[in-house]
């Protein structure tokens, strides 16, 4: 053969080479349903992130499944619902930690995604503290496609300014704040349904408890019924007084508890900086004149985790698009559409910071050099059996406002669910 001969041979399988990759892409095709809670006012970062992959795989059909309901209050119900019944959505939003390990990968009905994060160099790219929360000895679980931060405050800067209120940096503060702001007029703090004030529990339980007594909780080294957890709800049934939570809150949104502090009906809000994606996002407001942000207060230097991630489910119907999803969702590409719209912050530790607003930009500073703890309200710290019953606690608690009773009862929780500390 030819010197000549060789070569073309040679460079015609280099071509060949080049090609399969994408014409494998093109090649794509059918359906993809992806299955999460981001509806209305929360899509526009899903939403831009499926044009992106309309763009990429434009045989593919997707079907953007929505449930409505803040923190997948509604969309886990159904999923659970059709995971049992055997009918799996492709691919499905599902929280870092024990929402996804602790329900669907002890079930067996998740596929093992350890291979495609060696094949896209994701364990290098995505924090090992976070990679741990998506896996088991068995396998990687999820693709991650944020961090969201749990314990930001959230306020108007020229409103506190005409009430003449600072922002508090512990609950103490907050409290004698409190009665100055209801003279006024004013709601102290906004909460919204039942969730929202589960939300802001576990930021005041980490501000009372610290760091440390937060995590031994949740790591069963920690009694409900210890003196600093009763005390703590009893500080919370005073912060309580100082919401709207005895008024119309049970039939708010987070969104509408957020719009209350944007009115100037409320001062604060504890929410997730999902709220800066709506009021950046939706609402057009500017980080840092048009609203402002602190740490919950008494948690300055600790960051509150949670993290949304997509896995994919055993018996998927459309398993490659899956697999072409969870690509663009784990890519830098993909987290940078994503999140300056979400309010979140990527889950990779090479995200292009200029693409993000001041507020995240702030929110990765602390990410990167801040105290880490998880969150309940959003999966990442107890089992489904927990927190799906916690909800019912609280609302007992709303009701009677016992903070002995209420710990005795968490205990209880605790104790069937596995993860209670102390004496048993
Ligand atoms: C969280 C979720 C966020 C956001 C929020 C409000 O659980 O992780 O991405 O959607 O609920 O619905």
């Amino acid at each position: 053969m030819s010197k000549r001969l060789v070569s073309v041979i040679v460079m015609c399988a280099m071509m060949l080479l080049a090609v399969v990759p994408s014409l494998a892409q093109e090649d794509l095709s059918g359906d993809l349903e992806i299955f999460s809670w981001w509806a209305g006012d929360e899509g526009p970062a899903l939403e831009a992130l499926l044009e992106k992959f309309g763009e990429l795989h434009p045989n593919i059909e997707v079907e953007n499944a929505t449930v409505t309901g803040g923190s997948g209050v509604n969309a886990r119900a159904v999923l659970k619902t059709r995971m049992l019944g055997g009918d799996p959505p492709d691919s499905f939003q599902v929280h870092a930690g024990q929402e996804l390990i602790g329900t669907y990968v002890v079930a067996d009905t998740m596929e093992d995604l350890t291979f495609l994060f060696e094949e896209e160099g994701w364990m290098d790219i995505f924090p090992e503290g976070l990679i741990d929360l998506l896996s088991t000895d068995e396998g990687i679980w999820s693709v991650p496609v944020n961090i969201h931060r749990s314990n930001v405050m959230w306020y108007i800067p020229a409103n506190l300014e005409e009430w003449g209120v600072e922002v508090p940096a512990d609950w103490d503060a907050f409290l004698e704040a409190c009665p100055t702001l209801q003279e006024a007029g004013v709601t102290p703090m906004s909460v919204g349904e039942n969730w929202t004030v589960v939300h802001l529990w576990e930021n005041v339980a980490l501000a009372e408890l610290g760091a440390e007594g937060y995590r031994a909780l949740w790591a069963g080294e920690k009694a409900w019924t210890d003196e600093d957890v009763v005390a703590m709800w009893d500080k919370f049934g005073q912060i309580l007084d100082c919401t709207n939570a005895d008024e119309d809150a049970a039939s708010l949104p987070w969104q509408q508890a957020t719009d209350m502090v944007v009115n100037g009906e409320a001062a604060f809000n504890i929410m997730g900086d999902w709220a800066a994606g709506y009021m950046n996002t939706t609402l057009g407001l500017a980080p840092g004149e048009g609203f402002g942000w602190a740490p919950a207060p008494g948690t300055e230097g600790v960051f509150n985790m949670l993290s949304d991630s997509f896995g994919l489910p055993e018996g998927a119907p459309n398993r490659d698009n899956v697999l072409a999803w969870l690509r663009l969702l784990g890519s830098q590409e993909g987290q940078d559409i994503f999140n300056p719209l979400k309010g979140s912050i990527a889950a990779r530790t090479d995200s292009d910071l200029s693409l993000y607003n001041e507020y995240l930009q702030s929110a990765a500073e602390d990410w990167a050099s801040n105290e880490i703890v998880g969150s309940l309200a959003h999966g990442a710290v107890a089992p489904e059996s927990f927190s799906s019953e916690f909800p019912t606690v609280m609302e007992q608690f709303l009701a009677s406002r016992n903070a002995q009773a209420t710990s005795a009862a968490v205990q209880a929780l605790a104790e069937e669910a596995g993860i209670a500390g102390g004496e048993m």
